[in-house]
């Protein structure tokens, strides 16, 4: 299967954030904590740099534990601030505030030598669509945050959301497109639904996914559809041999008896997505 993305929005989206990052302290980028590689544009290291970085890992809920543990420790060692998020749950936003407030320490350092008080760190939220950009700028700005309207001459024509004394947010996340060089990457992008399910060839994508599944997370399929991964000899069962027992198990059925894959593919795709084959990523660092 052939994964596309569409490059004419790729360049506005690229240009707006040259613009937008001048005006900020610190880049926070949301990844998908279950591809948290595939779900990033590594493009953003170069437009951010020489700001603070600080990646949340988002739907956090969804993905392995243990894998969060890696990922977390993978990004820190390149430098970034990490922290692991369920962006619609308030509960970690406490974390996030000292976490960004550290990310900036050079700054506040610098500003109070030079006797500036009280200016504020200045963020930016970015990421992927369909990442949880809005979702976490609506949980962490809460209803009581102001926006501060614009200020002639300083940041034309921008809303900052003031989240307290220390923090400002710029309230239009900027967009950033995931990167096709891989088709891998693309097919899991497909997975977590981060693609339009319209022009992806369903059958093949639930396949895909089966043989990751069965692979990385053996007993996640039959526990969830009470189906055979192996034969009675410990032979590992065809991917589509797998559907195949999903369709039957769910009634998956046209109305001759014909076995309905398609409607099959549909619905493990639907319970993948929303989290009820368990908590499982998709990818994981190189070297770890
Ligand atoms: P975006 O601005 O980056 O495009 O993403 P947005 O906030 O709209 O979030 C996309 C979907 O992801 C939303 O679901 C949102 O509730 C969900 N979401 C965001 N953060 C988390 C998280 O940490 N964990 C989980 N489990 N879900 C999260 P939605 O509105 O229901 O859309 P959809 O699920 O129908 O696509």
């Amino acid at each position: 299967m052939n994964y596309q993305w569409y490059p004419g929005h790729m360049t506005k989206a690229k240009r707006q954030m040259q613009e937008d990052i001048k005006l900020i302290d610190l880049v926070i980028e949301l990844v998908d904590a279950r591809i948290p590689l595939s779900s990033r544009n590594p493009d953003i290291d170069d437009l951010g740099k020489n700001k603070a970085r600080l990646i949340l890992l988002n739907k956090a809920d969804l993905a392995d534990e243990k894998k969060n543990k890696l990922w977390k420790a993978y990004f820190q060692e390149q430098g970034f601030f990490v922290v692991e998020l369920d962006a619609r749950k308030r509960n970690s936003m406490k974390l996030i505030q000292d976490t960004i407030l550290e990310s900036c320490k050079e700054k506040i350092e610098r500003d109070r030598r030079r006797g500036i008080k009280n200016r504020p760190i200045r963020a930016m939220v970015v990421g992927i669509p369909n990442v949880g950009k809005s979702t976490f700028i609506n949980t962490f700005a809460g209803k009581a945050a102001a926006k501060t309207g614009n200020r002639p001459g300083v940041t034309k024509g921008k809303q900052w959301i003031r989240l307290n004394k220390n923090v400002e947010l710029l309230d239009t996340p900027g967009i950033l497109w995931p990167k096709f060089d891989d088709q891998a990457v693309g097919m899991r992008l497909a997975w977590i639904g981060s693609m339009n399910d319209s022009i992806l060839n369903i059958d093949e994508l639930s396949l895909d996914l089966i043989a990751y599944l069965t692979e990385n997370y053996p007993g996640a399929l039959e526990k969830r559809y009470q189906l055979q991964e192996t034969d009675d000899a410990g032979t590992k069962v065809k991917p589509v041999e797998v559907l195949s027992q999903i369709a039957k198990n769910r009634n998956c059925i046209r109305s001759g008896g014909e076995i309905d894959y398609s409607k099959a593919a549909v619905l493990l795709l639907d319970d993948f997505r929303s989290g009820r084959l368990g908590r499982l990523t998709m990818e994981v660092p190189s070297g770890f």
